[in-house]
């Protein structure tokens, strides 16, 4: 008896047809979140559930099916789903880390950066809203320079070390740095600076956050953090919403007591406070950090070769929960 692979959405890439050569597949026919019932019924019926990022495959979720074989999400991140009940459960949850997302992601983050200091968005803006009037103005929309800035990271992972890469190689900045580990060896050959969080809040001219979401990151930035940062400075978030206390961030937005944000992520997605929308000195993407044809073709591939390799009992998935198999 063939095993049985449930997608809980179309994706694209060829995960579809891989995974047909070897299971039944069903796949939500519809191009819309999987509503709860469906889920239930798709999880009911398969070993293999691969999942988005809006699935929230939850205690209840994973109750329909304790003897599911392997959760594999079609994301890096994986806080939509109960990590800690599926590991008591004993079903690996896989996710999509690739070189490929490192590189997308980073990039986003530096276009928001870039965007920021050069008030790209405010450009467009002035033009598409026909105010330019004079053909040069040595006062006209100043942003700052970026070269020589101090980027501070919070979350050293692959992307927030992608992110330095670009900012010392690519763009002369000097790095700070704050995470639960520190690597001698990156601050090395970045001369990147291991600091405590609030010194990087302080001193960074541009802060962006690479966790993942946590309770103990949830509004890691809140309006203390907020408080503590310079007046000139920006915060990028292409990370979790939640790491951020967005009702903070639009007091500080307002006040202008930093300078700007860019933000890939919300506090409730797709949810945008309009307050938020009302604002100048923010750009403001729709979680599209991962957004490159190549990402979602290499997560489609990734997220069928975890399933492929989870069910023929081999260790190249790329698991968030190995200790399933050590205890
Ligand atoms: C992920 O894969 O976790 C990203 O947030 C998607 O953009």
């Amino acid at each position: 008896m063939k095993m049985k692979v449930f997608i809980t959405r179309k994706i694209p890439g060829d995960a579809l047809s891989q995974l047909k050569k070897k299971y039944r597949v069903k796949v939500y026919p519809y191009d819309k979140i999987i509503p709860r019932r469906e889920l239930i019924a798709g999880v009911q019926w398969c070993d293999a559930l691969l999942c988005l990022l809006t699935d929230n495959i939850d205690k209840t979720i994973i109750d329909f099916n304790p003897q599911l074989k392997v959760i594999s999400n079609y994301a890096v991140g994986y806080d939509n789903i109960d990590v800690e009940y599926a590991t008591k459960k004993g079903i690996p949850v896989c996710n999509t880390p690739s070189q490929q997302v490192v590189d997308s992601v980073a990039e986003h983050t530096f276009a928001l950066l870039m965007g920021l200091a050069k008030r790209i968005h405010e450009d467009e803006e002035f033009i598409r809203d026909d105010k330019w009037r004079v053909a040069w103005d040595p006062h006209l929309l100043l942003g700052v320079l970026v070269k020589g800035k101090t980027l501070g990271i919070i979350g050293l992972g692959r992307i927030g070390k992608g992110v330095v890469e670009r900012a010392v190689r690519g763009m002369g900045m000097k790095v700070i740095y704050h995470d639960v580990v520190r690597d001698k060896e990156f601050e090395a050959e970045f001369q990147a600076k291991y600091l405590p969080l609030n010194t990087i809040l302080q001193e960074a001219d541009f802060i962006t956050l690479h966790v993942p979401l946590l309770p103990s990151t949830q509004h890691l930035i809140g309006k203390a953090q907020l408080k503590l940062m310079k007046k000139t400075s920006f915060l990028i978030n292409t990370s979790r919403g939640a790491v951020v206390d967005e009702t903070a961030l639009i007091e500080a937005l307002e006040k202008k007591q930093i300078r700007g944000a860019g933000l890939d992520v919300y506090e409730h997605l797709p949810h945008v406070n309009p307050r938020l929308k009302r604002l100048h000195n923010v750009i403001l993407t729709p979680h599209t950090a991962s957004a490159t044809m190549e990402v979602r073709l290499q997560m489609s591939k990734d997220a069928a070769e975890n399933i492929i390799a989870v069910l023929e009992g081999k260790t190249t998935a790329k698991v968030v929960n190995p200790q399933i198999y050590t205890r």
